[in-house]
């Protein structure tokens, strides 16, 4: 058995996310969270009613404000290192929903300083112009201009700054240390990050100059900085964030792990042309059998199935349709091949819309930019 590793920086290995809620000391996202929260928003999203979204911090606090009027906002973020994949845009996607059925401003940090100071081979120049790249990836998925707040760390470090420090001051090095696992080689703006990181959290309640409390939508991997954040916020005067917890999108070359840009032909790019997306599907890794007669007759397996799981998580919104897949699949009845047609028409699909979004959204980023 693989050991399996997940810090924010390292995500690799069979996941086994009833573990991660108790490694991380998070909560499960129960059913009647779920039914909570669509009380107010009338239908749950695919992700919840999959389990994309797993884990929560405080959530039931957040619906609690705001079932007293008193509105949150959101905050995620980006580490600017390559193209937006997939994987990225599952929290993003989440984000713009809960924007449209909670009204809620959305605050999005691009960390051009992160990616920078984290990756040896790539420049200052790289990690901010990718950035904006990123941006427009956010944009498309049609954020509202006037409740949407995009900022690149290096762009707008003057405010962070001020908030940064903040948090700087009451974290020590070995909580740091602990948190993070960080070594004597580790170079000191790393260090230093997490509080940059954190700044975002407080960020609503910093220009709105009253406390907002902030929910952060994102893979769980991220959660070591909202414990951090958590800590010092009583201590500054501000709420504690809360968060909800998505799992990882697996790679396309096998079910463990998560989609990566740096293994580029097993994820799949919101610039990949419609043919390159087809060509990724078709060669994926399947739970089907070795051969035709073997499928026939020993049957497959879904769940080890990545075709499988993009299909459940995102694409197949339709339960009996999904179930429909899931029983034939076993039964040796559904092919690989079909599952892998029907995933690539919807995705082409997806992609082709997102493209052209994409193109509009360089007209309007201006519109989304928080800068100083
Ligand atoms: N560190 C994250 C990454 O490398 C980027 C990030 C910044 C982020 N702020 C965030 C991610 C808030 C999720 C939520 O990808």
């Amino acid at each position: 058995m693989e050991k399996s590793i997940v810090t924010p920086w390292e995500v690799e290995g069979e996941i086994d996310y009833n573990k991660l809620i108790k490694k991380f000391g998070t909560d499960v996202l129960t059913d009647e969270l779920l039914d909570r929260i669509k009380r107010h928003t009338g239908e749950l999203h695919p992700f919840l009613r999959r389990k994309l979204f797993f884990s929560h911090r405080d959530l039931g606090w957040i619906l609690k404000k705001y079932e007293e009027g008193e509105k949150f906002a959101l905050y995620t973020g980006r580490g600017p290192s390559g193209d937006t994949h997939l994987g990225h845009l599952i929290p993003w996607i989440f984000c713009k929903w809960l924007q449209d059925k909670f009204n809620c401003d959305f605050y999005f940090q691009m960390t051009d300083d992160e990616k920078f100071m984290m990756r040896p081979d790539l420049t200052l120049e790289q990690t901010h112009a990718f950035a904006y790249e990123n941006a427009l990836d956010v944009i498309a998925l049609g954020f509202d201009p006037k409740k949407t707040f995009i900022f690149s760390n290096i762009d707008y470090a003057k405010t962070l700054y001020k908030i940064s420090i903040q948090i700087a001051k009451n974290v020590t090095t070995s909580t740091a240390k602990a948190v993070f696992g960080f070594k004597n080689s580790t170079n000191i703006g790393i260090v230093f990050f997490p509080s940059v990181q954190a700044a975002p959290c407080f960020l609503p309640s910093f220009l709105n100059e009253k406390n907002v409390p902030v929910l952060i939508p994102a893979a769980i991997d991220q959660d070591p900085y909202w414990r951090i954040t958590r800590d010092v916020a009583p201590k500054l005067g501000y709420y504690k964030p809360a968060a909800i917890h998505n799992m990882f999108l697996p790679g396309l070359e096998g079910p463990s792990g998560k989609m990566s840009a740096s293994k580029s032909d097993t994820a799949i790019f919101s610039v990949d042309s419609p043919e390159e997306v087809d060509r990724k599907i078709k060669r994926a890794f399947t739970g089907g059998g070795q051969t035709i007669k073997e499928h026939k007759e020993k049957g497959g397996n879904p769940l080890t199935c990545t075709i499988y799981q993009y299909l459940y998580f995102i694409f197949e919104e339709d339960d009996e349709k999904i179930k429909e897949i899931q029983d034939g699949c076993k039964k040796g009845e559904v092919f690989c091949g079909e599952c892998k047609t029907l995933l690539s028409d919807k995705l082409v699909k997806f992609i082709t819309r997102h493209q052209e979004n994409r193109e509009r959204a360089k007209d309007v980023l201006d519109k989304f930019l928080l800068k100083d």
